[in-house]
Parts: structure tokens; sequence; C-alpha cells
């Protein structure tokens, strides 16, 4: 889809009438703050003032058009964050205006996959907040294990591999790695390319007891070289989990410091698509900052801090409410 728009730089896109917002300084003193205008006035609407703008495209028209082009949309994040990254790279460009911003996004592959990262961010590091993964370790894993023989792990929103090879350091810990699949998907190539490559810095592994940092790591100078053997365990993927379909027969499922970024419809999705992708008695980690509100809802328990196992489906309540449930 991204290639396929890099190839129509020139699509149109058709501009209604708009309300503009006006912040500029000298505006507001002789107008009350908002103002309407057609569309011949929209192209030649060019502010002068410094740090401003043109508006031949609204900001709306704008995350539209790039919705499409990354094909995610843009309008499930956050919004304040959301756009005070994506206006942060406009100012560091110095782009002025929205239809030279999307120009530049279809038109300079390098362009975009800044953008990508921008919007993205993907800061991760092995055993991030020690204690849940001490208690994969000694509760959670082991249980599965028993329970199930083989296990199915999803790190959904992995960044850089730090989380999914912890587990499988956790796995082979427990002489449990054969018996395992981890799935590691994200929505960011280049993100997942530092995956595979596993080349760290002291500051992504500085979580990890010494002992298993000295056991599964290479290290030269301050560049830590993450297990050839444990590397080949894991299984990356390009994935958008606002997109596309989840995978299925799940044991656990981490997604920690992802939704965070996620408006409150997108996370009805996910949280739904994660029961559903989970098999019974499956478990569903989050990050620390989200944790799951209404979690009976959606057909889960809370079994420790950021912990919650699948005890049915999400309620039929939920499923016929207000946000459309399809994935
Ligand atoms: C802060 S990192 C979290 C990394 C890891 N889970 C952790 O907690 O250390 C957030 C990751 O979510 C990914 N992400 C953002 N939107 C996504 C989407 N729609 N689908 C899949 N991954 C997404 C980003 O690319 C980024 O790598």
């Amino acid at each position: 889809m991204r290639d396929a728009a890099f190839t129509q730089p020139s699509q149109l896109i058709p501009l209604g009438p708009v309300e503009i917002l006006l912040s500029v300084k000298s505006f507001e003193k002789e107008n009350t703050g908002a103002c309407r205008m057609d569309q011949h006035a929209q192209i030649a609407w060019i502010r002068e003032a410094e740090g401003d703008w043109s508006m031949a495209l609204s900001y709306e028209e704008f995350k539209k058009a790039v919705s499409e082009l990354c094909g995610t949309d843009l309008f499930l994040y956050k919004s304040q964050q959301m756009d005070r990254r994506i206006h942060s790279l406009m100012n560091f460009w110095g782009i002025r205006d929205y239809d030279e911003y999307l120009t530049a996004l279809k038109t300079n592959p390098q362009r975009y996959q800044e953008f990508v990262k921008r919007l993205t961010i993907n800061v991760s590091e092995f055993f991030r907040n020690p204690d849940r993964f001490i208690e994969l370790w000694q509760r959670f894993l082991p249980e599965i294990l028993q329970r199930t023989g083989g296990i199915r792990i999803w790190s959904a929103g992995c960044s850089n591999g730090a989380e999914p090879y912890s587990i499988a350091i956790i796995l082979n810990e427990l002489n449990a790695l054969d018996q395992a699949t981890i799935l590691a998907t994200d929505i960011d190539e280049a993100i997942l390319r530092k995956a595979q490559h596993a080349v760290y810095s002291f500051n992504e592994v500085k979580s990890l007891p010494p002992d298993l940092r000295e056991k599964y790591f290479r290290q030269e100078e301050e560049v830590f070289y993450f297990d050839e053997a444990l590397k080949k365990q894991v299984q990356f993927k390009k994935h958008n989990l606002l997109q596309e379909p989840y995978p299925e027969d799940m044991d656990l499922i981490i997604c920690r410091n992802v939704v965070i970024y996620f408006t409150e419809e997108a996370k009805h999705k996910i949280y739904v698509g994660f029961n559903r992708a989970l098999r019974a008695g499956g478990y569903f980690l989050t990050g620390g900052t989200e944790p799951l509100l209404y979690y009976r809802h959606y057909g889960f328990e809370n079994v420790a801090t950021s912990f919650y196992q699948k005890i049915g489906p999400p309620s039929e309540n939920l499923e016929a409410g207000h946000w459309s449930l399809s994935l």
C-alpha cells in the first residue's frame, strides 16, 4: 500500500470548506478565533509570521491522507501526543505547510521512515520492570508449560526485540525453549530490522541480572551482541495492531507500553482482539502505566500486577456496545 502511494505523488485530496482555528497573535487581535473559508481562500492563505504554515490542506485532511499512506489510522492515537510529534518533525524539517509535508512523505522514503519512527516511539530494554519478568519466570511460564506442554507467546509492539528476547532467555533457563513459539510483531519495519540484528547498548541490557548478561551476550566495549542461537528462536513480523487480523491460540500475550498512545476506542478493539487471540486460561501482560480497566467485561481476571488471565469471552453487552469490534 505504501509503495503504491509512493508511485502516485500527484494524488489530489479534495478540499471542502474548513474551519480554521487561528493562533497567530496579530490575527487574534482582529478576530474571534475561528473563520470559515472557501477553497480559493484556503489556497491563498499563507501565513507570513515565523513558525506559521499555509492552510491549503487542513490538519485533519493531512492526518487522513497520511493515515492512508501509512496504512494506520492516526485518529486512533491520542491526539495531543500525536499532534506534538507531527509538528515537531515539521518544524525540524523546516516545512511550512501540510501539502509540502505530505509530498515529502510520499516522495522521500527516508523522511517517511523518520516520520513513522517519530510517531511510534520505540524505547525498550531487556527485563523492563524486572519484577514482571521474575513473576513470569517463577510463576506464569512454569504454570503454562505444565498445563499445555507447548507454549505460544506473542510480543505485540516488540520494538527492538528486547522484550521477546527476554522471554527467550527465561525459557532457556527453564529448559523449555524447544517447546515454545515466540512471535514478535511491530508496525515499524526499521525497528524490526534492529531487533533481528540484536545489538544493544548498555542502557538496553542494564536491568538484566549480571550473570544472565554475561551468559547471553558477547560484549565488545560498550556494545552487547545477543546470543546467536537464542536469536533464531524469535520470529519477527511486521503487524499493525489497529488494522490487521490477530494470530490465534496464544498462551501469553505481552503488549506493554504500546496502547498508552491509543485512544479509548482503539484500546477497546485491542483488548477484545487479545481476548480472542488467547486460549482459555491464557495470560495478557500489560505495561505498568496502562492497567486494563473493566477487565471482567473483556473476559479477564486480574491475577497479579499487570497480569490478566482469560476466563471467558468478552461480555455480550460490550460486544453490542458503542464501538465496532471488527478487526
Ligand atoms: C514504547 S515501545 C514498547 C516496546 C516494548 N513493548 C516495551 O515495553 O519495552 C512501543 C512500540 O509499539 C509500536 N507500535 C506503535 N503503534 C503500533 C501499531 N499500531 N501496531 C503495532 N505496533 C505499534 C511502536 O513501533 C513501538 O516499537
